[in-house]
């Protein structure tokens, strides 16, 4: 027997203003059949002024509660992958914490910008299996509009603000069971040498300001096809799954042609990829937890499936998870 993380409930939660292509086209030199064509979205949701990051944070962290049927008051540990805190300090997970009325263990955030949620993952994980957490809250936040250039159309049609939530639980579990629960691999990777094709010009130690996000799109797109198919293939591989095994595919949601081409890669049925990218846009780490969350409450992901999440973003940042719920 061994101690593993069980996937306990998830939760979302998006910000009530829908921003669709067709309005945007009325600001910016774009048109709803270029953006649709290209990327596969048609809208998505911006926060309404003075909702913060951990606004989103907090109504995903009580939706996720509710579906655990857990109180807040069990968290020992919250994980917030955001790339748009509300301060530069303090972390914003310790603000979910403190509404949340939690006055014991820890909270801190990570920063793998749209691939902040897999690492969050894995770390929860790791803590958990190393027996320094019991029960962990993993957020995934962003409001990404307020880091855009609306004047770039080539970022700012491609982005939306939402906030996702999983919690895990350690329990005791027996690794020699080919069914058991939980998750079962994780896979991270990074490469600073792509830091310019996707960073944000600004922060507080270089230009005191926070900066916007700047892109050279299509030669990210390439990197993030060939990326996250090897981080899948690895990640199901080390876990000693055959990817045809895994039951539904739950990707970072940056764009259609991007999932079809992975699907593609790996020959995977497109139908069991989840696709949120129409409604949401690219919510950054809050992309894959909004997207499961929306196949669970549609009923397609259920109790027992297996479910690979993968994500890649600035850094380049990329990485995979396999969990069985
Ligand atoms: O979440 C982190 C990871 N991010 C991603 O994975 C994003 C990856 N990249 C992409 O999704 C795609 O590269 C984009 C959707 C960003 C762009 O699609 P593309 O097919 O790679 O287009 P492109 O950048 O090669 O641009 C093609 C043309 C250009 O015009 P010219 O130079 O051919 O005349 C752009 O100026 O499309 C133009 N363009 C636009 N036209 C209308 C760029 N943005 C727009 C726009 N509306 N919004």
């Amino acid at each position: 027997m061994a101690v593993r993380s069980i996937f306990r409930g998830v939760g979302r939660y998006l910000p009530e203003r829908v921003l669709s292509n067709e309005e945007l086209s009325k600001t910016v030199d774009t048109s709803d059949s270029w953006i649709r064509e290209r990327t596969g979205i048609g809208q998505r949701h911006i926060a309404a002024e003075g909702e913060t990051t951990s606004d989103l944070a907090y109504a995903a962290a009580l939706s996720a509660l509710k579906d655990a049927d857990m109180d807040a008051q069990e968290i020992d540990l919250i994980i917030m992958a955001t790339t748009t805190p509300d301060y530069t300090f303090p972390a914003t997970a310790t603000l979910v914490q403190e509404r949340l009325g939690i006055r014991h263990g820890a909270a801190f955030d990570i920063q793998a910008v749209c691939s902040g949620f897999i690492y969050a993952v894995k770390l929860a994980d790791s803590m958990i299996r190393t027996e320094s957490a019991k029960n962990v809250l993993v957020i995934g936040a962003e409001t990404f509009s307020r880091i855009l250039d609306w004047e770039d159309r080539g970022t700012c049609v491609l982005f939306g603000d939402g906030a996702g939530a999983f919690i895990f639980s350690a329990q005791e579990v027996d690794e020699t069971d080919i069914n058991r629960k939980g998750v079962l691999n994780t896979f991270i990777r990074s490469d600073g040498r792509f830091r310019e094709l996707l960073y944000v010009d600004g922060g507080p130690s270089t230009t005191q300001t926070v900066g916007h996000v700047r892109m050279i799109g299509n030669q990210v797109f390439r990197h993030a096809v060939r990326d996250i198919s090897q981080a899948m293939e690895t990640c199901a591989n080390e876990a000693g799954i055959p990817v045809s095994e895994i039951d539904w595919f739950v990707p970072h949601q940056a764009n259609q042609r991007i999932l079809n081409g992975v699907a593609k890669q790996l020959k995977i049925n497109p139908e069991q990829v989840i696709s949120t990218v129409e409604w949401h846009a690219n919510t950054s780490a809050a992309s894959v937890p909004l997207a499961f969350a929306h196949a669970k409450v549609d009923g397609r992901i259920k109790a027992g499936d297996l479910v690979m999440l993968e994500a890649f973003g600035g850094g380049f940042t990329w990485g995979a998870a396999l969990i069985r719920l």
